[in-house]
């Protein structure tokens, strides 16, 4: 949708040509990029993005799935600008400030019991790794252990994964992430890991899924049996892994695998960076399957899509392995120089209160079964392969007979295309379109996005 009376068209070639010229776009084929003359957003409204050249979109997938309250939400803003009006950064190594001693204290109290400790980083990825590093670490410091190098027991220097995790980008999280055209190049670069497979969830066959349930979460127990005095912990995705084109669990696995990390004494670390603040149903997805793991990593809807903003929380077990006297050598010297910046603090105080505030759980749920609702047409296209959903998050594959489409068509690519060109802005990953609306999104508008992905994968997959 074009807006009437904004002459930029200048102005939006000027900046396509700067862009091509000098902007190298994350995870985004290039070449290709070029030829397609992307959204330039400059303004936004509600849940929607306005372009450079003032067309409007229905932002689908929450601006990469951070997105809660929509965009220039007035309580936001002006938790913002408040704290804009005192101090916008100052760090976190040896000093203090209010908004990330505050948040800390909310995220305490609305997280699983137990994870009483909160370590600030700035992105996903960053929360991830300051995980193992801390996973790793602690066994070496908590009492009776050994350290590193030192005879007794072994050390715990690996983590177990899953097959289609991602835990972001960086040499660590790629290390635990199993998605091969994001990680297989970098191979020589990584360190080894221990991996099995989750149960999927079978909508409609609970005896196909519990006995997937039975049959993964036997292998991971053989693998326990094996590897578990050598593992710092066992990293997973809270009942969906989004960038595997949201795959759901089968249900009570989570439980099931936090009991052998119980059993077994080692880690559980829980990556709720994607399925966070709502989209699964609950503020915490672990909630679900009454789940407290040891550590826990927020960030995305951390700040309602503001500012980048990450925590990782740890127990207080963990924590107090870290103490002693400063020269023993037990610090974790690990810290970003934004770390706890007091204005994404800020905004993310603002984001969980308005959570509350306007009952967006509440909604989130109506959301679901709009969800499945209007998408459930899309069932019986020939080329719909599946439909996963599990709250307000929703993949839908898109295949040819059973079989997947020559990846040089880029069939989901092109679909996020039709998308756009309808006025829906949404990304897909290889030929699953991801819908995930922001979980305070007004009904009719997810009702709309429905009808636009339907009406483009109809226009797209023959
Ligand atoms: C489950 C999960 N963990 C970690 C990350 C990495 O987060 P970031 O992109 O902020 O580094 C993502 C990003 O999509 C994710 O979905």
């Amino acid at each position: 949708m074009r807006s009437k009376d904004k002459d930029v068209t200048l102005d939006s070639q000027r900046l396509r040509e700067l862009d091509n010229q000098l902007v190298w776009h994350p995870f985004t084929p290039m070449s290709a990029y070029r030829e397609e003359a992307a959204p330039i957003i400059v303004d936004a409204q509600g849940f929607h993005l306005i372009d450079a050249e003032g067309c409007q979109y229905l932002d689908g997938h929450s601006s990469l799935w951070c997105n809660i309250h929509g965009h220039r939400v007035p309580a936001i803003d002006a938790a913002i600008r408040g704290q804009l009006d005192r101090v916008a950064h100052s760090t976190l190594l040896g000093l203090s400030n209010a908004p990330s001693i505050e948040l800390a204290a909310e995220l305490v109290e609305k997280t699983p019991e137990g994870l009483n400790k909160v370590f600030y980083s700035d992105c996903g990825a960053a929360g991830v790794e300051v995980a193992l590093k801390i996973a790793y670490q602690y066994y070496q410091q908590r009492s009776g252990s050994q350290r590193a190098g030192s005879s007794g027991s072994p050390v715990r220097d690996k983590f177990l994964h899953f097959d289609g995790a991602y835990h972001g980008d960086t040499i660590g999280t790629m290390s635990i992430g199993s998605i091969g055209r994001f990680k297989n190049l970098y191979s020589p670069l990584l360190f080894p890991v221990v991996w099995t497979s989750v149960p999927c969830a079978v909508p409609d066959q609970p005896e196909r899924e519990s006995e997937q349930l039975e049959h993964w979460t036997g292998e991971l127990e053989r693998l326990f049996e094996l590897h578990h005095e050598t593992l710092a912990g066992v990293v997973i995705e809270p009942l969906v892994q989004a960038a595997a084109g949201i795959k759901v669990q089968a249900d009570q696995f989570l439980r099931r695998v936090w009991g052998l990390c119980r059993r077994f004494d080692v880690l559980l670390i829980a990556d709720e960076i994607a399925v966070g603040f709502g989209r699964t149903g609950t503020l915490f997805a672990c909630e679900q399957e009454g789940v407290a793991p040891d550590l826990l990593i927020l960030s995305k809807g951390l700040t309602g899509g503001y500012l980048p903003l990450a925590a990782t929380l740890v127990t207080d077990e963990i924590y107090d392995a870290f103490l002693g006297a400063p020269a023993a050598g037990r610090t974790f010297f690990h810290g970003h120089t934004y770390t706890g910046n007091p204005l994404a603090c800020a905004a993310a105080l603002a984001s969980l209160r308005l959570i509350e505030a306007d009952h967006v759980l509440r909604n989130a749920s109506r959301l679901a079964v709009t969800l499945a609702e209007e998408l459930a047409p899309l069932k019986r296209h020939p080329q719909v392969r599946e439909i996963r959903q599990k709250g307000t998050m929703v993949g839908i594959e898109i295949s040819r007979a059973g079989e997947a489409y020559p990846p040089e068509m880029r069939i989901g690519h092109q679909v996020t295309l039709a998308c756009r060109r309808r006025g829906v802005i949404l990304r897909n990953i290889a030929d699953v379109i991801v819908l995930m609306p922001a979980p305070a999104m007004p009904e009719s508008l997810v009702t709309e996005l429905c009808q636009v992905v339907c009406e483009s994968v109809a226009e797209v997959a023959v």
